[in-house]
């Protein structure tokens, strides 16, 4: 079937199976690899991207569920994000995998006024894992954005 998507402000039309994970469109068809396709049943987080602004797992959403929202990526964040400014101040990363993730989760977070304090920083980020347990310092980052 023919899929229209708007992603990252740009309006797009793939063609794929009704079933097809959100996460392949992105990847495979549109060549946005900020999502990552990890653990593919919803516990990781590193497919994130922002449906309407809410972080979801875009290894478990079907494709044709994303017509008619605004689908954001890593890829869509201006360089100059002040989510992004702060991850980078603070060095919140080593590889650098889970970070797409971690920023569009971290930047609903900070723009809805629910980073209030490292409890509920890391409360939000629940969802969203490193592997290379770098949370002190993401945490730093987030809640420095929130200030
Ligand atoms: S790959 Fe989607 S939550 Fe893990
Ligand atoms: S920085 Fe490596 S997984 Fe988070």
């Amino acid at each position: 079937m023919k899929i229209p998507l708007k992603v990252n402000g740009r309006t797009t039309e793939v063609e794929a199976e009704p079933s097809t994970m959100l996460v392949d469109v992105l990847r495979d068809e549109l060549g946005l690899t900020g999502p990552r396709a990890t653990c593919g049943v919803g516990l990781c987080g590193t497919c994130t991207v922002l449906l309407d602004g809410q972080p979801v797992s875009s290894c478990i959403l079907m494709a044709p569920l994303a017509i008619d929202k605004e689908i954001t990526t890593i890829e869509g964040v201006p360089a100059d994000d002040p989510v992004m400014a702060a991850f980078d101040r603070h060095h919140a990363f080593q590889c650098g995998f889970c970070i797409p993730g971690m920023v569009l989760t971290a930047r609903d977070m900070v723009t809805s006024n629910r980073a209030g304090n490292r409890e509920q920083i890391r409360e939000g980020l629940g969802g969203n894992l490193c592997r290379c347990g770098c949370y002190v310092k993401i945490i730093d980052a987030v809640e420095e954005a929130a200030q």
